[in-house]
């Protein structure tokens, strides 16, 4: 058998070596085929005008490698399966087609979660962007959290580890408990804390665990969208109550029984979007009708950090006698949404099963973080920068109100400015949000309607307008900006 192989004498490369790649590149290549047999060491080094001790040296390492097989007294053959074929078997078989998604079986969750809108409009990219959300990330003590991420690191390696505080960091519920205590006057322990990932994952786990598909939920209206959300993709029957000026009109609501209503969303601090704080009063009757009707209050007690002005009104949780509210809070806007830390406030009987499907959903968040917040809230940091982020977020709120005012004058009228980091504006104009957004980004400014945070929309020239992330400069150009668009316009 003849075999055509190139042998070049004066390459650096020994003449065994080059004969080894030739043989197995002929093998790869389907040139010399699986069971195919070769010329005999003699015949071959003849052929080539080699020694036979070079072609031995050769077939004796592809031997090794799995790509020739002898058989005594019959010679030398390729191998029927070929280690290439085996290793790169997965990258080698040509792939499946991907079935198309309608032939996908869905579960009841997925083609809930299918059907739900997607999220509005993509953010335009703006100079100035009024959107909503951000801390004022120049202000955040970076060296500080640095310094201590460092130290924990150093101190000891547990936090390479998988956690065995399903709850979360031990330390860190202390510290958030005693912080709740003090702050908010929250009743709790320790021991009734579940760290989440976030107020998003707090919700997701309080569906799972509390809610079966058409069980009733009420909420503000407007309200929290990603909430909202969550309840949908649960399969959760949806009953908006409004608001106004003293938060969620409870008499509204006093109308349903717990066989309606298993549960209510409310935002008490700050009620999102409108700004609204929870009367007392209301806050007395919401208490009474849960505990009349054995319904849930869950309370996230979003921007409740952020006062101006006013008395802090002590938390839901803390006025209720009979365990029935669920209190939620995030680490979000008082330090930065990617830190992901958020607590849940649970009656002492819920806490393994929440524990548990939270260890099941995704073991534990990041055991670092979790020691640095530790230490920052009982080292006093963070009381420490909320205190100098209400002054900085008061003179920008300051700035924004009464700037619009100066600009709008009676076209404009302004809502919720008494706490947390937006406020809501409600514009007089004949122009659809749409195109006050189009023409805003025209300027260079990024605006957000309030629409989105309807269950159903029915007013227009409602926008969100948070400050935060803006200088006081950046306030007075954003808004002279949007003077120019012409508001009564057609
Ligand atoms: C009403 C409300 N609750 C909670 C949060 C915080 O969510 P998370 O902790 O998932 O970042 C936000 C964020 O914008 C919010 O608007």
């Amino acid at each position: 058998m003849e075999l055509a192989i190139a042998l070049d004498s004066r390459s650096s490369l020994p003449l065994h070596r080059q004969l080894y790649d030739e043989l197995r590149r002929a093998i790869l290549s389907g040139r010399l085929v699986p069971r195919q047999q070769l010329p005999s060491s003699r015949f071959l080094a003849k052929s080539l005008g080699i020694s036979r001790t070079t072609v031995t040296q050769a077939y004796e390492q592809l031997l090794s490698e799995g790509y020739l097989d002898t058989v005594v007294g019959a010679g030398t053959f390729v191998c029927d399966q070929l280690p290439e074929d085996l290793l790169f078997s997965q990258a080698i078989a040509p792939s499946p087609p991907h079935p198309e998604p309608e032939t996908i079986q869905l579960s009841a969750y997925g083609e809930r979660l299918a059907r739900l809108e997607t999220t509005l409009q993509p953010e335009l990219q703006t100079e100035i962007s009024f959107r909503y959300g951000r801390p004022a990330f120049d202000q955040f003590p970076v060296q500080l959290w640095q310094k201590l991420l460092s130290r924990h690191c150093r101190h000891d390696t547990r936090w390479l580890d998988y956690s065995t505080d399903f709850q979360g960091y031990e330390p860190l519920r202390q510290a958030i408990a005693r912080y709740l205590c003090r702050s908010r006057a929250v009743q709790c322990t320790s021991e009734q804390i579940l760290i989440t990932n976030g107020t998003q994952q707090a919700l997701d786990l309080i569906m799972r665990l509390l809610i079966n598909p058409g069980e009733g939920i009420a909420l503000e209206e407007p309200g929290y969208l990603s909430a909202r959300r969550i309840f949908l993709s649960h399969g959760a029957q949806l009953f908006p109550i409004s608001v106004d000026r003293s938060g969620l009109i409870v008499s509204d609501l006093i109308q349903y029984s717990r066989q309606q209503v298993k549960l209510v969303y409310v935002t008490p601090s700050h009620q999102f979007p409108t700004g609204a704080i929870l009367s007392l009063p209301r806050r007395l009757e919401l208490l009474a009708w849960a505990h009349q009707t054995g319904a849930l209050i869950l309370e996230d007690d979003y921007d409740s950090e952020y006062r101006y002005g006013d008395r802090p009104i002590p938390a839901l949780q803390g006025l209720d006698s009979q365990a029935a509210v669920l209190y939620m809070g995030s680490f979000s806007k008082v330090l930065f949404p990617a830190l992901r830390i958020g607590y849940l406030v649970l009656s002492p009987p819920l806490v393994p099963l929440f524990a548990r499907a939270k260890w099941l959903c995704d073991r534990h968040l990041p055991v670092l973080d979790q020691q640095v917040l530790a230490s920052f809230i009982d080292e006093g940091y963070l009381e420490r920068h909320l205190r100098k982020m209400r002054l900085v977020y008061d003179q920008r709120r300051q700035a924004l109100v009464q700037v619009l005012q100066a600009t709008f004058g009676e076209q404009v009228s302004i809502v919720g400015e008494r706490a947390g980091l937006h406020l809501m504006v409600r514009f007089q104009t004949s122009l659809s949000d749409q195109a006050i957004i189009q023409r805003a980004a025209e300027q260079g400014v990024g605006l957000m309607s309030a629409q989105g945070q309807y269950l159903q929309p029915t007013r227009s020239g409602e926008f969100i307008f948070g400050y935060s992330e803006l200088t006081v400069e950046q306030i007075k150009s954003g808004i002279q900006r949007l003077a120019q668009i012409g508001l009564s316009n057609q």
